[in-house]
């Protein structure tokens, strides 16, 4: 600041530049990739802006591969995403939470296209016809093979295999939030210029369990460990728990940005009559542990850290605790039985 307002700021670009130079064997491939995702969430961003105006609220009148209607935005973030991906000779294949199968890029006579992406377009649907914050969450990973033809083995990696993860929060101001394993870092879209600016550099979850977030109409169908869990955050008022507030969104990039934010745990668990849970692994709990646990924090699925999960399928959902470490071993302690 010099005494006129100005203040030199760091854009999204540079600061993927800057990472990008600490690896001088780097040819840019991968950060350009990001920078697209970056360029794409504009996109959206500026479809469900006007989405009121343009006639793109409501129901597509479909239901995806998971059972589930979707949004005229659902398919018009996906639309954008594919179109985005499909002719970067980086990238040798995409999955969707909206498309049942993975889809295939030919391989490029460069042989550079090393790497796969997977999004959930647009997460927390279901509210967008009520104007509330909504999301996209991508998760990147390399190839297994080197021929440059994705196969469905190089989708389903383990989460510590992620190279790359993120969200973008389509809230009372966009954000860009990622991480290479490096940190997470949160960037601001500054309208006026168009750019995501560095806002949060270097985030790390707070030490306190400021906000609990779960479905709690979901209560009866949830086992014996983790209604006791969600009691003792709710209720106790005292120690750790004195001043825990219950704060769910159903927006799940809204809920867990908030959390990240201001420290708490949000869940997501299995339901007693299916054992399975809702969140899909590869699109939401995959990246989210991730960036989660470079903010200090944690992810499980009740008895496993959620980043070690051996994927079986593109489409498969798992139970989902995820916030601070203490919450996180506390419910993995009442789910083998222990005491709190
Ligand atoms: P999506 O809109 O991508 O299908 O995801 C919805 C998810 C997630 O955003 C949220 O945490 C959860 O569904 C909410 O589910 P409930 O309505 O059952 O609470
Ligand atoms: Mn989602
Ligand atoms: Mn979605």
């Amino acid at each position: 600041m010099d005494g006129t307002g100005w203040k030199d700021f760091e854009t999204l670009e540079s600061y993927i530049a800057k990472e990008q130079s600490l690896h001088p064997q780097s040819r840019g491939v991968f950060s350009n990739l990001l920078r697209r995702i970056g360029l794409a969430s504009k996109i959206i961003l500026s479809k469900a802006q006007r989405a009121g105006l343009a006639g793109v609220l409501g129901s597509f009148g479909r239901e995806n591969i998971q059972g589930e209607q979707q949004q005229k935005l659902d398919v018009l973030a996906n639309e954008v995403l594919k179109d985005t991906f499909r002719w970067m000779d980086s990238v040798a294949g995409m999955a969707s939470e909206e498309e049942e199968n993975m889809i295939q890029l030919p391989p490029r006579a460069s042989g550079e296209n090393r790497y796969l992406v997977l999004f959930d377009p647009l997460d927390g649907s279901s509210n967008i016809d009520a104007n509330v914050s909504v999301g996209t969450i991508f998760s990147i990973h390399r190839m297994l093979s080197s021929d440059g033809s994705a196969r469905l083995e190089d989708f389903l990696q383990v989460g510590t295999k992620q190279v790359a993860a993120g969200y973008v929060i389509y809230g009372s101001s966009t954000m860009f939030v990622y991480t290479t394993g490096n940190g997470v870092h949160g960037f601001t879209l500054d309208p006026m210029i168009g750019e995501y600016v560095l806002s949060h550099e270097n985030i790390r979850i707070p030490d306190v369990c400021k906000c609990f977030s779960a479905n709690d109409s979901n209560y009866h169908i949830w086992d014996e460990p983790t209604k006791r869990f969600a009691d003792i955050v709710r209720y106790s008022r005292s120690g750790r728990y004195a001043k825990t507030t219950s704060r769910y969104i159903g927006s799940m990039v809204a809920d867990l940005h908030r959390n990240l934010l201001y420290g708490g745990v949000f869940m997501y668990p299995a339901d007693t009559a299916t054992g399975k849970g809702k969140l899909r692994l590869l699109y939401e709990a995959s990246p989210m542990a991730f960036i989660f646990e470079q903010a200090g924090g944690a992810a499980s699925d009740g008895s496993r850290r959620i980043l070690d999960i051996e994927p079986t399928g593109l489409h498969q959902r798992v139970p989902l605790i995820i916030g601070n470490k203490e919450e996180v071993e506390l419910y993995e302690r009442l789910k083998r039985g222990e005491s709190a």
